[in-house]
């Protein structure tokens, strides 16, 4: 029997919802939209009207829910709703694909996750940066050790915004944002880091606001991440001009890097290093046969997540995979306030497994004292190397 186009729901109409609807709208045969949903509803059938679609606008999910018909809802919503809306809409028996940050916490996390299992249907958590040619094609050449095992890594999550970014109501509070630079952009670095190299058993970081006066949270950190036999570091920060951001995983036969730069060094007979020139087209050669990804970033997971509720392929990220980076984040804001190192995983009787106890702890850089309803312009960048 031929199978009925899935219909979707997207749950907020600012900045990322056009992103989601322009890659359901390249699945036609796959997939319509029928229903927005946006505290301004203005913004809705704006948002509805500009990609000519034919579907109802609504305020809040209960009048969504209870007058449109759709079988997947896209949760584009600040990060503080992300828990409730998930929980509801897979209660009521919808599959979810959830913008990152997944929660404002480990408990938030565990019930989407519950939710998803009571009801047998799928959750995902947008990692669009994960469907990049170059992030697979360094994956698996650490996966199959071509350049043997990952000593040591390097992530650079530099990305910069404007004072002004955080005078949007929602920004700039552990209350509704539930972060700073970790939770809203290294989130993708830290998903990516966990994806290549697995969970780390401890971390030590700082966290510090340097140049953002309208927000509680960090806007700069730096965390160590200890694994039984390779150690990592990343920085992220939101003061970073020209936005250059890197992986470089250095390896026992060779350096793998994102964007591509790879490098192998042979010792001479004092242990100074010279240039392995074999070995590095060797390395060139290995990156080169990997296939390239026919589709990438957003469209490439929405494909996916059509794909699987249909039951036709696996879900490629589900809500486990948010939730490590989640507990990432978690135990990265818990360094910095306790200023000592971390082991993972955080139990649920830690302070920072929930939002209330773990708000209570975290320091307050600033008072968010300037509020706008919505800015004038919906336009987002993404970010020039993430994925080079
Ligand atoms: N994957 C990415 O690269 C990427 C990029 C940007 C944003 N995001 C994520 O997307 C989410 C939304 O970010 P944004 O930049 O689109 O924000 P936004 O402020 O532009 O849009 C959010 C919309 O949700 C609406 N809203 C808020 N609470 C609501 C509620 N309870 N019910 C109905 N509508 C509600 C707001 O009115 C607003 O229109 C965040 O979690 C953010 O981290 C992801």
């Amino acid at each position: 029997m031929e199978k009925q186009p899935l219909k979707i729901a997207i749950m907020g109409a600012g900045a990322i919802a056009a992103t989601h609807i322009q890659a359901y709208q390249q699945f036609p045969d796959l997939c319509q939209i029928t229903a927005i949903c946006d505290l301004f509803v203005d913004k809705a059938q704006k948002l509805a009207d500009e990609h000519k679609l034919a579907a109802n606008v609504y305020q809040t999910l209960d009048e969504a829910l209870s007058q449109a018909d759709f079988d997947a809802v896209s949760i584009c919503l600040p990060p503080d709703a992300h828990c409730e809306t998930a929980v509801t809409s897979l209660n009521a028996g919808k599959h979810v694909l959830c913008e990152k940050p997944m929660a404002a916490s480990l408990e938030e996390c565990d019930r989407m996750i519950s939710a998803a299992q009571a009801n047998g249907k799928l959750l995902s958590i947008v990692c669009q940066n994960r469907f990049k040619t170059p992030m697979q094609k360094v994956k698996a050449l650490i996966d199959q050790q071509t350049a043997g095992r990952v000593l040591f890594a390097a992530v650079n999550s530099l990305w910069w915004r404007g004072a002004n970014y955080y005078d949007i109501w929602w920004r700039g509070t552990w209350e509704k944002e539930c972060g700073g630079s970790m939770t809203s952009h290294a989130v993708h670095h830290l998903d990516l880091l966990q994806w290549m190299l697995g969970m780390p058993k401890r971390i030590t970081s700082v966290i510090a606001n340097v140049g953002h006066d309208n927000s509680e949270c960090e806007d700069v950190g730096m965390a160590i991440l200890e694994y039984d036999d390779k150690i990592a570091q990343l920085t992220a920060s939101l003061v970073s001009h020209g936005e250059a951001q890197d992986m470089t995983f250095q390896c026992e036969k060779g350096r793998l890097s994102i964007p591509w730069d790879p490098a192998v060094n042979k010792a001479l007979g004092n242990g100074f290093p010279e240039a392995d020139q074999q070995a590095l087209e060797s390395l060139q050669e290995a990156y080169a046969n990997l296939a390239e990804l026919s589709l990438e970033n957003h469209p490439a997971q929405i494909l996916n997540f059509l794909r699987a509720i249909q039951g036709e392929e696996t879900l490629l990220i589900d809500g486990n995979a948010g939730r490590n980076t989640i507990e990432l984040i978690m135990a990265i804001y818990r360094s910095a306030a306790l200023r000592q190192p971390v082991m993972l995983p955080l139990t649920p009787d830690d302070p920072f497994y929930r939002k209330p106890s773990m708000n209570a702890i975290m320091p307050r850089f600033h008072e968010k004292t300037r509020s706008v309803d919505n800015f004038s312009t919906s336009k987002i960048t993404f970010s020039r190397d993430v994925g080079k």
